[in-house]
This record gives C-alpha cells, sequence and structure tokens, in this order.
C-alpha cells in the first residue's frame, strides 16, 4: 500500500510517499526556516500563506521523486492536529480534496502519533516501550502498547523542551531556529560553567512530567545568580549549561519511566530527539535501549505521517470528508488513552 502522507502543522510543507509502513519512496520538506528568521520564532500567518504557496509543488515533487503518478496511490493521510491551525488547514483540506477527487480513502493523523513513529520507519520495535516526544510544542513523556495506543505518563507542566530552547536563543540573539544553534555551541562550550537548577516537582502526581519555565527565566534572567565565577560568560558557556540541565531534566524523569515499568526499550521523536547531548546521555544506561530516528526524520516530515497512516488504514479506518484541524493535542493528558486516530467517520 502506497500512502501519500501530507504534513504542515507548523512551518515545513512536507509530502511523502511510503510503502507499506516503512519503505520511504519520496520525502520531499519544504522548510520555511529563512522567512521567519528575521522574526526569531514562526509568524502564524507567514507560514499558512507559505504552505498555500508550496503545497501543490511539494506534493508534485514528491511523486516525482518516487517516480510515480497520482494513479499509483493507494490513500492519502494529513496532519489534522495539533498545530498552528492555518497551516494545519492547508495540508488537511489539500490532503481530502486529493482523496476525494480521485476516490482514494483518506486519513487524518495526529502529529505527535508520526513523530513517535519516525524511529519504526528506519527499525523494527516492538511494543511495549517508553516513548520520550520532544519538540517545539510538546515534551511527553509515554508508555506506547502500539501505534495508537499510547499511555501519558509525563507531560511538561509549562513550557515544552524546543521552546525552552527557542527562547534561550532568541533572548541572547544567538539565531533561528534556536535548538540546533544551541547544540553547535554547546559543543564548544563547558557545562559546569553554571548551575541552573532542575524543576523541583514533588508529589506521586508529578513523578514522571518535566518543567522548563523555571530553567528559562533562570537563564535569561538570572543568569549570573547561578553562574560559577572560574568561567568566562560565554554563549558557549552558557548554551553547554542551559542545555545539559534541559537533557539532565528529560533523562531523569524517563529513567524513572523506564525503571518503574521495566520497560527498556526507550523510543524517541521529535524536533529536539535531534540534540546530541540528549543522544549521548540517554546512551549511558548501558542497560536501556535508546532508539533516535535519524536526523532528517525528528523533524516534521510527510514520511512519518504516511508511515503510522498505513497502520490505521490497514485495520480499515478512515476519515471523512468533515474532518477537521484543531489546534491543541487534547487527547495528549495523562491517563490511558486508546484510539489515539481519527475514528471511522
Ligand atoms: O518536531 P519539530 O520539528 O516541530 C514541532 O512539532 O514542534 O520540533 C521543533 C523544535 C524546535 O523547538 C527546535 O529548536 C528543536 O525542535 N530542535 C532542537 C534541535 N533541533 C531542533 N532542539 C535541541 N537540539 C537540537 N539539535
Ligand atoms: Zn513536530
Amino acid at each position: 500500500m502506497k500512502v501519500l502522507g501530507i504534513e504542515s502543522s507548523c512551518d515545513e510543507t512536507a509530502c511523502a510517499i511510503v510503502e507499506d509502513g516503512k519503505n520511504i519512496l519520496s520525502n520531499v520538506v519544504a522548510t520555511q526556516i529563512p522567512f521567519h528568521r528575521i522574526y526569531s520564532g514562526v509568524v502564524p500567518e507567514i507560514a499558512s500563506r507559505k504552505h498555500v504557496e508550496w503545497i501543490l509543488p511539494v506534493v508534485k515533487q514528491a511523486l516525482k521523486e518516487a517516480d510515480l503518478t497520482l494513479s499509483d496511490i493507494d490513500a492519502v493521510a494529513s496532519t489534522n492536529r495539533p498545530g498552528l491551525m492555518g497551516s494545519l488547514l492547508v495540508g488537511l483540506t489539500f490532503g481530502k480534496t486529493l482523496a476525494w477527487s480521485t476516490g482514494k480513502p483518506f486519513i487524518a493523523i495526529n502529529h505527535m502519533l508520526g513523530h513517535l513513529y519516525a524511529a519504526h520507519l528506519v527499525n523494527d520495535i516492538e511494543y511495549p516501550y517508553i516513548g520520550l516526544l520532544v519538540s517545539g510544542g510538546h515534551s511527553i513523556i509515554c508508555k506506547v502498547n502500539g501505534f495508537d495506543d499510547i499511555e501519558v505518563m509525563g507531560t511538561t507542566v509549562d513550557d515544552s523542551v524546543g521552546e525552552a530552547f527557542d527562547k534561550v536563543a532568541k533572548f541572547y540573539g544567538l539565531g533561528y531556529p534556536g535548538g540546533v544553534i544551541i547544540d553547535g555551541l554547546a559543543k564548544k562550550g563547558n557545562a559546569a560553567a553554571a548551575d541552573f537548577p532542575m524543576p523541583k516537582l514533588d508529589g506521586k502526581e508529578h513523578r514522571y512530567d518535566v518543567s522548563f519555565s523555571g530553567l528559562k527565566t533562570a537563564v535569561i534572567h538570572q543568569c549570573d545568580m547561578f553562574w560559577n565565577k572560574d568561567f568566562e560568560k560565554t554563549n558557549e558557556n552558557m548554551c553547554a549549561a542551559f542545555q545539559e540541565t534541559a537533557c539532565r531534566t528529560i533523562a531523569s524523569r524517563l529513567f524513572r519511566a523506564v525503571d518503574d515499568t521495566g520497560l527498556k526499550t526507550v523510543v524517541a521523536g521529535g524536533g529536539v530527539a535531534a540534540n546530541s547531548r540528549l543522544r549521548e546521555l540517554l546512551a549511558e544506561r548501558s542497560d536501556v535501549k535508546c532508539i533516535f530516528p535519524p536526523l532528517k526524520l525528528c523533524g516534521d516530515n510527510g514520511a512519518m505521517i504516511a508511515g503510522v497512516a498505513y497502520h490505521f488504514l490497514k485495520r480499515g479506518d478512515r476519515s471523512g470528508i468533515d474532518t477537521t484541524a484543531c489546534a491543541r493535542i487534547v487527547q495528549f493528558k495523562k491517563g490511558l488513552l486508546r484510539g489515539m486516530g481519527p475514528g471511522k467517520k
């Protein structure tokens, strides 16, 4: 089954064709970074307009690179949540229209299920495992029982980790997008330069939760208070110390989930899963197998959408023409969540 997957939830216009949930025939990602850089963040209106401009050429390019025509495609999938409303609507409406006009099945996909599936595109992974979803919008630790069967164990109580990277980079004028820039600068710095505070989330209900707003405030407004005076106050040192604290925060809660459940496999996804220090820290536990997607599948892409869509479609799930977009990820509250898909409208 060849699925054409469309992703437009934020600032990448992306389309991929994936066969049987595994074989990536093409994966086109048109990034809008240059258009948002001068604002140090994604401007929703610009993002929507670029998606409108680019969606058709990107889909055409995906077909071209796969050496296929529309008639070779068996089904269409689009991200419909969570994300920027105007951005989501472009890819969703395009996907629904394409499917409707060609008489092919259509399925709407939750972006975070896509991120979790990215590692499955290039690895054979057995369920259950502990999932780590770290992106610009979310920070989630979950028990994953199947491609759409997620038990959320912990989330951020405030900012997402990606947001903290981006805000710190913006404040210090390091450039956009912040995550990858901080990752690069941190390699030239010393993490011991500052002792930024780890979140103090107490109580059983916060056992797996993370928090990044305190860290962000410390780095931005109280840097001197936590600075180790033996070190020069450079961007490189600041980035290294910030990144270390952010990644250790994630690792500590993630390994709690691993130890409490006894599940020794971790699968990561989302833009921050590209972070080199996070990868190093999670590799320190030799008894835990941490699986990361390749770098180009960490950020937003259509292959992860087409990949997970295959499993919904194979099960017979379909989304109707009345399926709409949703900005928030209401389903990702703590607790047992089944049926993360769009249902059988
Ligand atoms: O998954 P993604 O592409 O979009 C969302 O779904 O949000 O994630 C984007 C986020 C941004 O906050 C970006 O700064 C961060 O991922 N990011 C990184 C790295 N590469 C991207 N954060 C830390 N280290 C990186 N190497
Ligand atoms: Zn994403």
